[in-house]
C-alpha cells in the first residue's frame, strides 16, 4: 500500500456514516451564506464552491480546527478563461476564441497562469475545461467549447488540463482541472440548454468521448456530469457512461462531481425519482462522488444507508477518491495553496493573454483592404461592440455575474477595439472617429445617422458587431442567430458611403452574418478576446501582426441551416452542391478557414502505407513571413457504419519566411483511422482510405492521397 492509500484508509476507518456523507457534499457558499457555510465546515463537508479569499480561508480554518477529523476542504470556482471574478485577474480569450489559435501551448499557458491566480485566492479547483462540442451553435454555451471537432477539442483540452494541474498537484501553484460536462451537454435537442440529448451510446463513444479520453490520459483529476439525458436516463443517474465507460474503460481515477443541483433535478426537473432520497441513491450508485449544491443529499443518503437502500461501501469508494485527491494536493499539510504572491495580472501572465488574443484573430475575407495603410488621414471605428468591454470579455467574468459586486469591477489594462485602433492611429498621425451607432440588442440606443456622420470622410471604416453577455451562457440559447438590433441597418448605411469597410465580429460564437461579412471589403473574427482582444484586432488591422487564427467552428449562412459542422455523416440527397432548395448546404465560413497577409501553396502529399507516415510540402507564396496551420483529415472509403466525409486527424503550425518551403511529416498508427462499430467497439476496418492535407476543411483547400490498411 502506498503512502496516500494508507493515509486514506486510516482516515476512512475513523469516519462515521455522517462524515462520509458530508465529505461528498459540495456547499454553495454564496447561496447558503456564511453562518450556514461554517456549520457545514464543522460537519465535515468535503467541498465548497463560489467563495474566494478570506471567506474561503475562514471556512478552511473552521473545517480543520473545528470539525471532528479536521479534514481540509476543497474549494471550487468557475475560472473559465482566467480567474474571472477577481478584479485583478488576467482575463484570457474564451475557450472558443483561444481555440482559433490551434496551438496547445497557448492553452497550456492559459491554464497554468489561471491556476496560479486561483491558488493565490486560496482555492484549489477550477470547473474547466468544457469538452462539449459546439455543433448546434444556437446553444448559449458555444463560447465555452473548443469548437465543433472532437480531435481539436481533445488536443486543446488536454493542454489546458496539463497547464492547470502541472506535474505535481502538491506544488502550491497548480490546481485541479474538471473535464465537463460529461457528456454531450451541447447536443441537446434544439440546442435547448440542459434538455434531452439525441444520442446513442455508439454516437457517444464515436463523437463525444474522444476529448474526455484525452483528458483522462492527461491525468484530469475531476469530471463533472451533464444536465442532459441519454435515451431517457439522466447522465447524472447513468452508471453506463459514468461507471462502465468513464471508470471501467477509460480508467479515470479522479472523482466525479455532479453539475449544479443535479440530484434535486432528478426529482424536480427530470422526474425520474420521487424523493431526494431516491435521487441521492441513484446518483451515488451511478458513480457520482461529490454532489454539487444539493445539500439535502447529506441527510438523504444517511437515511438510505440506514434503511438498507444503499450500501455504505458506495460511499466509501466516493470518499476514498475525494480524500486521495486531497492527499495528492498535500492539503492536510498545506490547506491553502500559496500560489505566487503578486501573480494576479502580473506581467508574464498579461503577456500570455496578449499572445493568446493575437493568435485568436481569424481573418476570413480581405479584398485588398488590409492591412490598413499608413498614409490614411482618418479611420472611423463604429459599432456597438467597438467599445464594450463586457461584450469583449464574454461569459464567466465579473460582467456576466448575476449579482456583481461593484467594488470588484475589473481593473485595467484591458483594451477595447476602439482604444486599440485609437492608439494605432495616434502612433501614425491618423485621425480616429468613434461612434456607437446602435445597441445590441434593440431598444436601448440607436443613432445610425450619427454614426454615418462620424464615418464621413474616413479612409477606412472599422465596424464592430456581435452579441452581448445577455445573449450568452446558460439558458441563453438563441433561435435566431442573425445580428440582433439595428446592426444590419447600421452596416447598410455605412456601406452606402462607399468607403472601404472591414467588419469585425466580437461575439460569443458564429452568428449568421450574411452580407455584413460578405459585402464588406474585409471580415475579421475576434470572438471574445479577453483583456487584449481589442488591441489584437487593431494590431491585425494595421498589420502589426499577421493574422494566423483558423476557425475551430463553422459559420452558418442562416439560422435554419444549423447545425452546419463540417464532419457530418453523408446522406444521399446531400451530394456536393445540393442542399436546401432555398440555400446552399455549405457554411458561410468553414471549419479550419482563416487567412493572413501571406499565402500558402501545398503540393507533394504522400502517404506511406507501411509506416503510415504522411508528408506534404507547404510554401509561403506571399511577400511576408506567416504562420500556416497544416490540417490533415481522413475518410474511411467504405465502412460498416456511416462515417464522415472528413475527420480531422492531425495539424501542425509552421512559420515560413516568404518563398520558404517546408515538408511537414505526420506519423499515424492504425488506431487513428478507427471507428466505433454497431457493437460499440472501436475498431479499424481494413480497406481503402483517403488522406487529405491542406489549408482548411474545404474540398478546394485539400490535397488527397489514397491508401489501404
Ligand atoms: C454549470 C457548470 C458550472 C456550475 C458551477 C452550472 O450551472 O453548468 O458549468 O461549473 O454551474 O457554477
Amino acid at each position: 500500500m502506498d503512502r496516500i492509500t494508507a493515509r486514506v484508509e486510516a482516515l476512512l476507518a475513523k469516519m462515521t456514516l455522517e462524515e462520509k456523507a458530508a465529505q461528498m457534499v459540495q456547499v454553495p457558499y454564496a447561496i447558503v451564506g456564511r453562518e450556514e457555510a461554517l456549520r457545514w465546515a464543522r460537519l465535515g463537508a468535503g467541498s465548497f464552491l463560489h467563495v474566494l479569499g478570506d471567506d474561503a480561508r475562514e471556512v478552511q480554518r473552521i473545517a480543520m480546527q473545528e470539525s471532528r477529523l479536521g479534514i481540509p476542504v476543497l474549494f471550487g470556482i468557475d475560472a473559465i478563461h482566467g480567474h474571472g471574478l477577481n478584479a485583478h485577474a488576467t482575463i484570457f480569450p474564451t475557450q472558443l476564441a483561444a481555440a482559433c489559435s490551434w496551438e496547445p501551448e497557448v492553452l497550456r499557458a492559459m491554464g497554468e497562469d489561471t491556476a496560479r491566480e486561483v491558488a493565490t485566492d486560496g482555492l484549489h479547483w477550477t470547473f474547466s475545461p468544457v469538452l462539449c462540442l459546439g455543433r448546434d451553435t444556437r446553444w448559449g454555451r458555444v463560447n465555452e467549447t473548443f469548437g465543433e471537432d472532437p480531435y481539436l477539442a481533445g488536443e486543446l483540452g488536454a493542454a489546458i488540463i496539463r497547464g492547470y494541474q502541472g506535474d505535481d498537484l502538491a506544488d502550491g501553484e497548480h490546481i485541479l482541472a474538471c473535464a465537463k460536462h460529461y457528456i454531450g451537454y451541447g447536443e441537446a435537442v434544439g440546442a435547448r440548454d440542459a434538455c434531452d440529448t439525441e444520442m446513442t451510446y455508439r454516437k457517444l463513444r464515436e463523437v463525444f468521448l474522444p476529448p474526455f479520453k484525452k483528458a483522462v490520459e492527461a491525468g484530469v483529476a475531476s469530471v463533472m456530469t451533464a444536465y442532459g439525458s441519454i435515451d431517457g436516463t439522466p447522465f447524472t443517474a447513468d452508471p453506463v457512461s459514468l461507471r462502465d465507460i468513464l471508470r471501467g474503460e477509460l480508467g479515470f481515477d479522479g472523482f466525479v462531481v455532479t453539475d449544479w443541483d443535479n440530484v434535486n433535478a432528478l426529482v424536480t426537473r427530470q422526474h425520474v425519482a420521487e424523493t431526494v432520497e431516491e435521487a441521492s441513491v441513484m446518483a451515488a450508485r451511478a458513480g457520482n462522488d461529490m454532489i454539487m449544491t444539493t445539500t439535502q443529499f447529506y441527510d438523504a443518503v444517511v437515511r438510505a444507508v440506514r434503511a438498507g437502500a444503499l450500501q455504505e461501501r458506495v460511499l466509501d469508494d466516493a470518499v476514498r477518491r475525494i480524500l486521495s485527491i486531497k492527499c495528492r494536493m498535500n492539503l492536510f499539510e498545506r490547506p491553502e495553496k500559496t500560489g505566487r504572491a503578486g501573480c494576479l495580472g502580473c506581467r508574464a501572465h498579461l503577456a500570455h493573454a496578449r499572445e493568446a488574443a493575437q493568435k485568436s484573430i481569424v481573418l476570413l475575407r480581405n479584398e485588398g483592404m488590409l492591412p490598413l495603410r499608413a498614409g490614411m488621414k482618418k479611420v472611423a471605428v463604429i459599432g456597438p461592440n467597438a467599445d464594450d468591454i463586457r461584450a469583449q470579455y464574454g461569459d464567466w467574468t465579473y460582467f456576466s455575474h448575476p449579482t456583481p459586486n461593484p467594488g470588484h469591477a475589473p481593473v485595467r489594462p484591458y483594451v477595447t477595439v476602439k482604444e486599440g485602433v485609437e492608439a494605432a492611429c495616434a502612433a501614425r498621425g491618423i485621425a480616429c472617429a468613434y461612434h456607437r451607432g446602435c445597441s445590441v440588442p434593440d431598444g436601448e440606443y440607436e443613432d445610425i445617422e450619427g454614426a454615418v456622420a462620424a464615418a464621413k470622410g474616413a479612409d477606412a471604416i472599422v465596424l464592430v458587431v456581435g452579441d452581448v453577455v445577455d445573449q450568452v451562457g446558460e439558458e441563453k440559447d438563441r433561435a435566431d442567430l442573425a445580428l440582433s438590433g439595428k446592426q444590419e441597418a447600421l452596416f447598410d448605411a455605412l456601406r452606402a458611403l462607399g468607403i472601404p469597410l472591414v467588419t469585425v465580429l466580437v461575439a460569443s460564437k458564429p452568428l449568421a452574418l450574411g452580407r455584413v461579412a460578405l459585402a464588406a471589403d474585409a471580415f475579421l473574427c475576434a470572438f471574445n478576446g479577453g483583456m487584449f482582444g481589442g488591441e489584437a484586432v487593431a494590431q491585425a488591422l494595421f498589420g502589426e501582426i499577421n493574422p494566423s487564427g483558423r476557425l475551430p467552428i463553422s459559420f452558418p449562412r442562416h439560422s435554419g441551416q444549423v447545425p452546419v459542422y463540417y464532419n457530418q455523416l453523408p446522406g444521399w440527397h446531400a451530394k456536393p452542391g445540393r442542399g436546401y432548395c432555398d440555400l446552399p448546404r455549405t457554411p458561410l465560413f468553414a471549419f479550419g478557414e482563416g487567412m493572413g497577409y501571406s499565402a500558402f501553396a501545398y503540393d507533394g502529399l504522400t502517404m506511406d502505407e507501411k509506416t503510415l507516415t504522411a508528408s506534404v510540402r507547404v510554401r509561403n507564396t506571399g511577400a511576408q513571413a506567416g504562420t500556416e496551420t497544416v490540417q490533415v483529415y481522413f475518410r474511411d472509403v467504405v465502412s460498416s457504419v456511416l462515417t464522415p466525409d472528413k475527420r480531422l486527424i492531425a495539424f501542425r503550425k509552421v512559420t515560413l519566411e516568404p518563398g520558404e518551403c517546408r515538408t511537414v511529416t505526420f506519423a499515424f498508427d492504425a488506431a487513428d483511422f478507427s471507428l466505433v462499430n454497431r457493437r460499440e467497439q472501436r475498431v479499424t476496418e481494413p480497406g481503402e482510405f483517403e488522406l487529405m492535407a491542406g489549408h482548411s476543411s474545404r474540398d478546394e483547400d485539400l490535397l488527397c492521397a489514397s491508401f489501404r490498411l
